[in-house]
């Protein structure tokens, strides 16, 4: 197998077994190489087009990796033909053709406009570095959400505070959007803001997106946020008496050479 698809294929199943892909929950897209499309090209045998609810110039003629909607991370590895697929976006960015995979008549996941948008911002906000959005629902980062109001600059310290390399894998934070309807242009829209400014966005009382230049980038973020989400639930439950101060957050930024988004810090 091409592989730029079990590098995918790796990504969806470890996000299951990391337990945060409860049946159909969560979804995976990658803006494809011009290598890697090539790799891929004799698998292009459909042409089955849809259109898109938004119209994304930007993204023209670009190749994407998409989960089925509906489909369950679990399976991916199973049966890539039927839970994932491979759709290119058309001249006028209005809409696309699936190309690869997506069997059985599946289309790509809900929360394509989410997907979609995000790489748009995120493409500006890096210089064309970011190829990968991941959406997930992890259990802590979720649980978290419903203990502070929806606000960047408090969820940011929060996790900056909650072990120390935070700081240095997000420097920027990370942002959360209050609860909205998910799957539709709406979300997608205010999604696509917050990530102008930050890798990785929380929606309340749902998940989170993050975002990276390549796989082990966007899942060891994810990872990392999710992980201080556990380690400052549990040590809210156990009560907490100390954190890491402001200074010390500047000192590691310093130490590591990474520019810590000083809004966020008093
Ligand atoms: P899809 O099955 O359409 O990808 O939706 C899952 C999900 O997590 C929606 O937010
Ligand atoms: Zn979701």
């Amino acid at each position: 197998m091409q592989k730029v698809l079990e590098d995918y294929i790796r990504m969806c199943y470890d996000g299951f077994l990391q337990g945060w892909h409860e049946r159909n929950g969560g979804n995976l897209t990658y803006r494809m190489k011009e290598d890697e499309v090539a790799d891929c090209a004799p698998l292009f045998t459909q042409h089955r087009h849809m259109d898109l609810p938004v119209t994304l110039p930007a993204l023209a003629g670009e190749y994407f990796i998409t989960t089925g909607s509906g489909r369950y991370m679990r399976n991916v590895p199973l049966a890539p033909e039927k839970n994932i697929g491979i759709i290119k976006i058309d001249a006028d960015g209005a809409g696309y053709k699936i190309l690869w995979g997506l069997e059985d008549g599946a289309k790509p996941t809900s929360e394509l406009p989410s997907h979609l948008m995000n790489h748009v911002s995120r493409m500006e906000a890096t210089g064309g570095r970011c190829r990968v959005v991941y959406h997930a629902h992890p259990a802590n980062i979720t649980a978290l959400s419903y203990t502070i109001e929806p606000d960047a600059r408090t969820l940011s310290r929060i996790l900056w505070q909650s072990e120390t390399e935070c700081a240095v894998v997000f420097p920027e934070g990370v942002g959360i959007l209050d609860w909205m309807i998910p799957g539709g242009t709406d979300i997608a829209i205010e999604t696509s803001k917050l990530v102008k400014d930050y890798p990785a966005v929380v929606w309340a009382f749902h998940g989170i997106f993050g975002t990276g230049a390549d796989f082990d980038e966007t899942f060891g973020l994810v990872h990392t946020i999710e992980k201080a989400a556990e380690i400052y639930l549990k040590a809210k439950g156990a009560g907490i008496v100390r954190t890491i101060s402001d200074e010390q957050l500047r000192i590691l930024a310093d130490a590591f050479g990474v520019k810590i988004n000083e809004r966020f810090l008093d």
